[in-house]
Order: structure tokens, then C-alpha cells, then sequence
């Protein structure tokens, strides 16, 4: 992102000294004049997202100089960050830089990444053994440019151990590095274990800031007193007073069973999100199954424990709950669940550098039980067992087995488990597929489509073949890498690899392009995120170019940290981060874009170009603990679906269907007797839940789970939300912003928008929501004399202490104590069109740019001799051939997006409900209007969709 702004910087630059007649240049030269922030040396001394009040007032004017003394980062009250509303008058857009709102829109660029470059810089922490050489360097080498890892050989017992080289230097060659492997091994070739199921987890915050339930150190005992436990505050008395959703008729949601008949009557209350729908929500949970898992089989550990029900906070003191208060709460003392899973317990080694110590691990581990890769695992297994689930079609094996269940249905659906398939009792009569845990009508959708796209797919292929079958596929096999592989000499098993590659890469694209830029709906970033796709540079090949010529080094080979690290984030933003390294000229930098006219080098025979593109930042790449925590994205389900008929009325909600009544092998029924089209047409337009307080699904805090044989039979997932992250040491809301660089709250008043007006209805709810923040977490009596933590400092240079800035021995709250999925949901200021907040998202600017960066498949490995060269044009295209957008949504030129354009493709008769559809996640009855906004209003021909009318 920092090309496009180094650029523009220039420019201000240049216009200030020309003396421009704008009030705010003047701060915009002494901005430009102070020069470039650096980058920290130290943690303490990071951006945090807060700049110099004349930044603020270059980019945003006095509205965005007002609120730098909040905790939030400044860059969203920027000019043009918002709706119109937030526009500056004059001209905006990508291209007009020296505007308000295009110095607004850079400004916000340049500081996400600032982020990122201190994310990386400062947020790696592995658990798998490396992290000790990730602060020492090896062999004249700093840390972070390590590229290779003991710890991340294949071991004697693995199957594929003499293949890659046993004892000896390790390196995956031939069929092992042809595709993406069933349990994830050599995707880096030199990395054979990396990111294969079983790993650890890694972390994003200081190993010894994990785990404060174990009050391990000084600070940790500082920070929380005796205040912390798996089962304090109690997790289900959280989960009732502070995630229930309030019901204004609760008769009709019947705690979210809805009513007999899946009456239209009922109604379950929740927060909604204007501008992203059901199919968002469940596609999130779509790709987490196919990211991680701590839970093997669906099971965990075989120890029962309690998850709360038994005590409260009363007058500051806590008490055990009266069996009044048990009836008055609707929580459930005797529920169980199973112990997480544990792969290292014991004390962790210690080791000193630079006069430091340094634990060398987190003090307990776990690991994933998926491939960590984006790999679409879920749809086609991460290991032996998840395999056996997975159905190839006998009539031709490139496909996936899909029966035709359904009169007028020609793409057909999954087969159902079978007795003899690998599975748990409680996912009878779901569809067989890798990853059948906790089952919705959502997953029962997106495998099914992702099953189609993968089947029209190999029928591209082969009518291809029909057509060509002497022309070079592009494919070629790396263990006799100067055969050409001509069409119809495609084997089927090479084809449904292929295939894979393919989906999976759609999935990404997506999931980056698509579904993000609608989670995060405003022009940064959506310019941010396309930027790691496709590129800043995109539509500046000129710019491109010269941005080459000055780097001459190839960074991602320097054994210095900030050239591996920060001017490889920074400069691999200019052709973007997907297909980095696929293309090799003489004389070029890894961040050469594809050129025509050159001769390209690029050879599958060389390792250093198969594997060339990617870059790990010097910590094997996994995704963190952190990261599943802030997934935890429970609140966006609604309880009950407002299903709809596509041929008779799209605008009519014929039934309202419970969510649990469409979960596990009723989500496989429900499929078969509503159909895809219709299942897509209800969860399209459906808005999706709101991710804050007081609004977590009533089903999953009362979800059946017969297979624990608890007393009550039942769970509460949200109350579980907070146990695991407990049982994984994720640290508390405030240490977890300050170990991600951003700034920590000093009270509960602190999480109130500071933008509402005194009077607002929505303030007055928010105090209401902090009072119970208040009643559930406490406050004690603060003793400046304790130092809470060492990654960050106050503004003046100081420690920062138990008091957090107010009076010693005044009574504080305990906001420290928080769990971050409480105040994540809490955080109620947050950029404009943000489904999540600012702190979940600062996960995933490191996470969602790294698990790019770290895959061969993504950058140096996307090429035709991988992915055919049918396969490699199908990802760039979106399908057979490119098709444009009409008209310039939000002031952009578009490609029809990828999901719009698989739905199309597989659900034919849906093609004129997403004509007018721009993005497959915004809710599609509605009007999309000018630049960002999130009115919720009808487009033309839903005007009498039942859904505007509340
Ligand atoms: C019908 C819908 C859903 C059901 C029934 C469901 C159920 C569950 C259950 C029972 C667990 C607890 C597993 C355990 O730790 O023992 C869980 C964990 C989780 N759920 Fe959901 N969930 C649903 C939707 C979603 C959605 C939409 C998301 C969005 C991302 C999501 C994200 C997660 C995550 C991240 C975990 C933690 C997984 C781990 O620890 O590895 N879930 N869910």
C-alpha cells in the first residue's frame, strides 16, 4: 500500500511548498516535512494507529483532530473513509490524490500498513521449536529472514520421509510438490512439515503474556490480582447477562424454536447488519472448518467439566447463585463439556538473549488438527479418516460424487454418510463430506455448491479436451518435468487435483475479494484488500515499472530483517501478493508483474522458482490461538431463516425455519426439500446478525449435545466461546490490544462511540450494556505502585500501572479482565462499515496477508503447470471467460465477483435474482445507493420484500 502513498506523498509534498490555498495543507506540509514515522525498534514505542495532530487534520480535518484522544485508531475519521457523508466537498476518488478525500483514503492506506509492517515485525511467535532462532538469527542471518527450519522436517514415522530426503537435507520433489497433499506436507518444498495437520497453533502475543489464568509472573499478577480462573467470571452468567438476545415477544421465538409449522408468524428479535446477509455468515464458518480445528472428530479431550452457572458478583464480592437467580438467569449448572485437548503441558524452557529471558514456547500447547492451509480441506480431506468421507464419481473420478436427489435439479447434491463411512453418531444423515462438524443448513449449501464448481470444472475440462485434445494442457509433472502433457493425456486423479487447486483458489479469491471488502465496507478497504489480490499497481503499469527499477534487490533473498520483513510487505503491495514470484525475467526482483513482452524464466525444474514466492517472515506459518478467538463470530447467526420461493414470489417469506432445526442431518433434509436456489434466495436476502452485545442466537446457548451425557444435554456454545479461550491462554481485552498495537481502554465508559450525540438512543443503550459490564466484571481499589505490563507505555514515557492514569487507591474498573469476545462485541466505535470491530481486525490484517504470503500455491506456484492452464485462466477470469460489472459501483470499474459468478454457474435459475446484484454477501433486495452507504432500503422490484417493512 505504501507505493501508491510514497508516490502521493511526493506529490503533497511538491504542493505544499507550491503554497495550495487549502487550510489543512499547511498541516499537510509540516506533516510531509517532519518526514516518514519509523517504524519502532521497540515494542513500547509503536504506531497504535494514533498520528501527529497536523496528520490528522491533513486527512481528515477537525473532526478526525477531535477524536485522537480516544482509543481507537484515527485513520476512520478521515476524509472519504465513510459514506458521502464523510466526503469533503470537492473531488474524491482513487486517482485524485491531492484532495481532501484522496489524501484521506492514502492516509488511511499508509497507516494500515504501518500496521502491518509492526505486525509482522512485532506479532510472531512460534511454538513449534523455531522460536529461539526467530530471536538469536542462525548462521549470520537474522530471525526474521529465516527461511528453513529443522523443526520443520518430516519425521522418520512419516510415510513421505525418504522421499524428501530422510536424513539428509530435506527437500520435497516429484509427485510430492505436484499439488496440494491430503495432510498438507510440502507446500514449502523446503518446509515439509509446515502447516500439516497436527501442528501447533502458533501465537500472536508475547509467550509470556499467554495463559494469565496461571498468574505465571509479576505483571500477569499485577494486571489481574486473584481475579482470573477458567471459571471466573463465570462463563455462563457472562453469556446470559451479557450475549442474550432480548425478545419483544418472546412467545413467538419460543427460545429460537419458532413456532408449529415454521409459521411466518413467528419472529426472533436480533441486531441486524444492513449490509451483509445469512450466506456471509455461514461462509465464514464454511472457511474456518477449512483453517483449524481443535476438536479431533468432533470430540475433544474425554474429561467432563463444568462451564459456570454458579456464581456472581454481589456488592464486589463473589457469591454462589441462589437456585432463584439459576431460574431468573435460564442458566444450567449441571451442563458439561469436554476438556480441550493439551499437546504440551508442561513447563515450557527458558532461554536468555540480550540480556532477556525468554520462554521458548507458550506453557501449554495445542495443535490443529487441519492443514493449516487454505486448501479447501473441508470439501476434500486433511487426512486419512476425513478422506474416507470424500466421494469420487465411479462414471468419471476427476468429479466429486454428486446424486440427483431433486425433480428439475440438474446439478445434483452430495451423497448422505453411510454406515460404513467414518463418522460420529451425531452427524447421521448429513451429507459425506471431510469436515462434518457442527452441520447448518450454511455448510450443507456451500459444499454442495463448491462440489458443482468443482464438477463444471473437469466438464470445462474435458469438452476442452474434446475440442483440443493435442494441445498442451500446460500441465506437466515435476518428476519428468520436459513432458508435455498434452489434454487427453490428463489422467483422471491428475484432473481432480487440479480441480482442487482451482477451488481452492476461488475460494481464496473470494474470500479476499469479495467477502472481506463487504465485512469491511468502505473504500480503504477495499482498495487495501483488492491491493492483496491484484495489486495497488493494478491499473499503473508505468508506475510499476519504475517501482521495479528502484528495487533492485530481491528482498525476499537478504538475510536483513527489515528487508525480508517490512520492505517485503511494503513493496510486495504494489503487484499484490497473489501470484508473487510466478513469473521470473533476468534482472528482476521477485515483485515482477507479468510482462508479455519479456521472456519468462519461471522453470519447475528449479526449486528456487517453485518455491520462490513465498515468504514466512521468519516464523513457520500457522494461524495463532488469537486468531480462532477472534472467529468466534457466533452473533452474526439469526435463529430462525426466513425461507422464500423463487418461483413463486421472491419478495414473500413463506416460512420462518428454525436454525436448529436445520443443523446436522436435518441441514441435509432441509436441503434436499427447499433446494439450493431457494436456500440461497432466503439466505441472500436475509440480513445477517450484528457482531455486539446482547445478540448471540438463543439456540446455541441451549444447543442439544447428547453425546456428552450431561445432566442437562445441553451446551452453551457462547458460554464454551469463553472457556476455550480461557483454556488457551488468549490474554484478556486490554494486554490483547496492547500486544497487537492499539491502544488499551482505561475504563468500560471508554468502549461508549465517542461520536453519538450526548442524547442518542443508542448511547443511552450502550450505558445500559456497560452497566452490566460493570455489574459482571467489578472494580477494585488500584495501587499505582504495580506494573501491569511491558508492552506498551503511557504517552509521557512512563510504566503503565494498576491505575491506568486515574487517582492511586481509587476504586477502578476491571477492564482488564475482560474477555475479548466480550469486548470485541463491546466495542461499539468502529470504522464505518465494519461488521467487526477494530480490535478482531488487526488479527486479521497479520493473519489474512501471511496465509497469502506463506502459500506456494498462491504465489509462486500459481501457474499452468500446477493448475492447467484452463485452471490458472478460470481463477484470473472468475470462470470459462472475464466478464465486467456494468456501471462503476462505489466510483470502481469491476470484474463480475467470483461468488455472483459460481452461483450463477451452479445455481442456473438464480441468474436474474443476481443481475442486479454487485457482491454475493450484500443482502440482495437492497439498494445499494451511492458510495458506501448502509441504508436499508429496497432496490427497484423488491419494493414489496416483507423484510424492508421491519
Ligand atoms: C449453526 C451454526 C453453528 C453451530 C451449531 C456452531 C457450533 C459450535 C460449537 C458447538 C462449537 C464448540 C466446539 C468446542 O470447542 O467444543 C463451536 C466453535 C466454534 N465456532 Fe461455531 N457454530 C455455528 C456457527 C458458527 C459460525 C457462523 C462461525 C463463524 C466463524 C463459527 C465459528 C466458530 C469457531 C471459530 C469455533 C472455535 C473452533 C475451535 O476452537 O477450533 N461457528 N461452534
Amino acid at each position: 500500500m505504501v507505493a501508491r502513498v510514497s508516490i502521493v506523498s511526493l506529490i503533497l509534498l511538491v504542493a505544499g511548498g507550491c503554497g495550495v490555498q487549502q487550510p489543512e495543507l499547511a498541516d499537510c506540509t509540516a506533516y510531509v516535512a517532519g518526514g516518514f514515522r519509523k517504524i519502532a525498534e521497540d515494542r513500547s514505542q509503536r504506531f497504535l494507529g494514533k498520528v501527529q495532530e497536523d496528520t490528522a487534520r491533513c486527512r481528515g480535518g477537525e473532526k478526525a483532530v477531535a477524536l485522537r484522544g480516544t482509543p481507537w485508531t484515527d485513520w476512520q475519521n478521515y476524509w472519504a473513509t465513510a459514506d458521502d457523508s464523510s466526503k469533503a466537498p470537492g473531488p474524491s476518488g482513487d486517482h485524485v490524490h491531492l484532495s481532501p478525500n484522496g489524501r484521506g483514503i492514502d492516509g488511511a492506506l499508509l497507516d494500515l500498513e504501518y500496521q502491518r509492517i509492526e505486525l509482522i515485525k512485532f506479532n510472531l511467535f512460534d511454538n513449534n521449536g523455531t522460536y529461539e532462532q526467530y530471536v538469536r538469527g542462525r548462521a549470520g542471518a537474522d530471525g526474521p529472514a529465516l527461511k528453513v527450519w529443522e523443526q520443520m522436517r518430516l519425521a522418520k514415522s512419516n510415510p513421505y520421509y525418504a522421499a524428501v530426503g530422510g536424513d539428509g537435507p530435506q527437500l520435497c520433489r516429484g509427485e510430492l510438490i505436484r499439488a496440494r497433499t491430503l495432510t498438507g506436507i510440502c507446500n514449502d518444498i523446503r518446509n515439509p512439515l509446515m502447516g500439516s495437520n497436527g501442528q501447533l497453533f502458533a501465537r500472536n502475543v508475547e509467550l509470556d503474556a499467554t495463559f494469565p489464568e496461571l498468574g505465571n509472573n509479576e505483571l500477569v499478577k499485577n494486571r489481574h490480582g486473584d481475579r482470573l480462573g477458567l471459571q471466573n467470571p463465570d462463563p455462563q452468567v457472562i453469556s446470559r447477562k451479557l450475549f442474550t438476545r432480548i425478545q419483544s415477544a418472546p412467545e413467538k421465538c419460543n427460545e429460537g424454536l419458532g413456532l408449529p409449522g415454521n409459521s411466518p408468524q413467528a419472529s426472533c428479535d436480533y441486531k441486524k447488519a444492513p449490509f451483509f446477509n445469512v450466506l456471509a455468515a455461514f461462509w465464514i464458518q464454511f472457511m474456518t472448518h477449512d483453517w483449524f480445528s481443535h476438536l479431533d472428530e468432533g470430540h475433544n479431550d474425554t474429561q467432563l467439566m463444568s462451564t459456570g452457572c454458579a456464581a456472581q458478583l454481589d456488592g464486589g464480592v463473589e457469591k454462589p447463585l441462589t437456585p432463584e437467580q439459576v431460574k431468573q438467569l435460564n442458566c444450567r449448572p449441571e451442563d458439561r463439556i469436554d476438556k480441550g485437548y493439551v499437546a504440551a503441558g508442561a513447563k515450557p524452557a527458558t532461554f536468555s538473549y540480550g540480556g532477556k529471558e525468554y520462554l521458548s514456547r507458550a506453557p501449554k500447547t495445542t495443535e490443529n488438527k487441519n492443514t493449516a492451509w487454505w486448501d479447501a480441506s473441508q470439501l476434500y480431506g486433511f487426512d486419512d479418516i476425513s478422506r474416507r468421507r470424500v466421494k469420487r464419481d465411479p462414471k468419471d473420478p476427476a468429479k466429486l460424487l454428486l446424486l440427483t436427489e431433486r425433480a428439475g435439479d440438474a446439478g445434483g447434491y452430495l451423497p448422505v454418510l453411510q454406515a460404513s463411512d467414518p463418522m460420529n453418531p451425531q452427524w447421521a444423515g448429513q451429507e459425506a463430506t471431510a469436515f462434518p462438524d457442527n452441520w447448518s443448513i450454511g455448510m450443507s449449501f456451500y459444499h454442495n455448491v463448491f462440489a458443482r464448481e468443482h464438477n463444471l470444472f473437469v466438464d470445462a475440462f474435458r469438452k476442452q479436451t474434446a475440442a483440443t485434445p493435442d494441445q498442451d494442457s500446460g500441465l506437466r509433472n515435476p518428476a519428468n518435468p520436459d513432458r508435455v502433457i498434452r489434454y487427453k493425456d490428463v489422467s483422471a486423479d491428475e484432473l481432480f487435483e487440479a480441480a482442487r487447486l482451482v477451488v481452492s483458489a476461488q475460494i481464496a479469491k473470494i474470500h479476499t475479494t469479495e467477502w472481506t471488502p463487504q465485512l469491511l465496507y468502505d473504500e480503504p478497504l477495499d482498495l487495501g484488500m483488492n491491493a492483496n489480490w491484484y495489486g495497488l499497481l493494478k491499473d499503473s503499469p508505468l508506475v510499476a515499472e519504475a517501482l521495479e527499477k528502484v528495487v533492485v534487490n530481491n528482498f525476499g533473498k537478504s538475510p536483513d530483517a527489515k528487508r525480508a520483513t517490512q520492505w517485503y510487505s511494503v513493496f510486495a503491495s504494489g503487484p499484490g501478493i497473489f501470484g508473487l514470484g510466478n513469473h521470473v525475467y533476468a534482472d528482476d526482483p521477485v515483485f515482477a508483474r507479468f510482462d508479455p513482452k519479456k521472456k519468462d524464466l519461471w522453470d519447475i525444474k528449479n526449486p528456487d522458482h517453485v518455491n520462490g514466492g513465498v515468504n514466512h517472515f521468519g516464523s513457520p506459518f500457522n494461524f495463532p490461538e488469537e486468531f480462532v478467538t477472534v472467529y468466534r463470530l457466533h452473533p452474526l447467526v439469526p435463529d430462525l431463516i426466513e425461507f422464500r420461493d423463487l418461483k413463486r414470489d421472491a419478495n414473500g417469506i413463506r416460512a420462518k425455519i428454525p436454525v436448529v432445526e436445520t443443523a446436522r442431518g436435518k441441514a441435509t433434509q432441509a436441503m434436499h426439500e427447499g433446494g439450493l436456489a431457494n436456500w440461497a434466495l432466503s439466505m441472500g436476502r436475509q440480513r445477517l446478525g450484528l457482531l455486539t452485545l446482547q445478540n448471540d442466537p438463543l439456540f446455541l446457548q441451549n444447543l442439544p449435545m447428547p453425546r456428552l451425557s450431561s445432566g442437562s444435554g445441553k451446551i452453551d456454545v457462547v458460554a464454551l466461546d469463553i472457556i476455550r479461550d480461557r483454556e488457551r491462554g488468549v490474554p484478556r481485552f486490554n494486554e490483547f490490544r496492547r500486544q497487537y498495537g492499539l491502544k488499551p481502554l482505561r475504563s468500560f465508559d471508554d468502549f461508549i462511540d465517542p461520536r453519538l450525540p450526548k442524547d442518542s438512543p443508542e448511547r443511552a443503550e450502550q450505558q445500559k450494556l456497560i452497566g452490566i459490564l460493570h455489574e459482571v466484571y467489578g472494580q477494585h481499589r488500584c495501587d499505582a505502585s504495580k506494573v501491569i505490563t511491558k508492552a506498551q507505555r503511557n504517552d509521557d514515557g512512563t510504566a503503565i500501572n494498576d491505575c491506568l492514569g486515574h487517582t492511586n487507591g481509587t476504586m477502578v474498573d476491571n477492564i482488564e479482565d475482560v474477555d475479548v469476545v466480550v469486548g470485541m462485541l463491546a466495542e461499539f466505535a468502529r470504522p464505518h462499515g465494519f461488521a467487526i470491530s477494530e480490535t478482531q481486525f488487526q488479527v486479521f490484517i497479520l493473519n489474512a496477508s501471511r496465509r497469502l504470503f506463506s502459500d506456494r500455491f498462491f504465489t509462486s506456484s500459481f501457474r499452468p503447470e500446477f493448475y492447467t492452464q484452463l485452471g490458472f485462466d478460470w481463477v484470473n477470469n472468475n470462470g470459462p471467460e472475464k466478464m465486467m460489472e456494468k456501471g462503476r459501483p462505489n466510483g470502481h470499474e469491476i470484474e463480475v465477483m467470483p461468488l455472483k459468478r459460481v452461483l450463477v454457474r451452479t445455481i442456473p435459475e438464480l441468474a436474474d435474482e443476481l443481475a442486479p446484484v454487485i457482491n454475493a454477501f450484500d443482502p440482495w433486495a437492497r439498494d445499494r445507493g451511492e458510495y458506501y452507504s448502509l441504508q436499508w432500503k429496497p432496490r427497484k422490484g423488491a419494493e414489496s420484500d416483507e423484510a424492508f417493512k421491519r
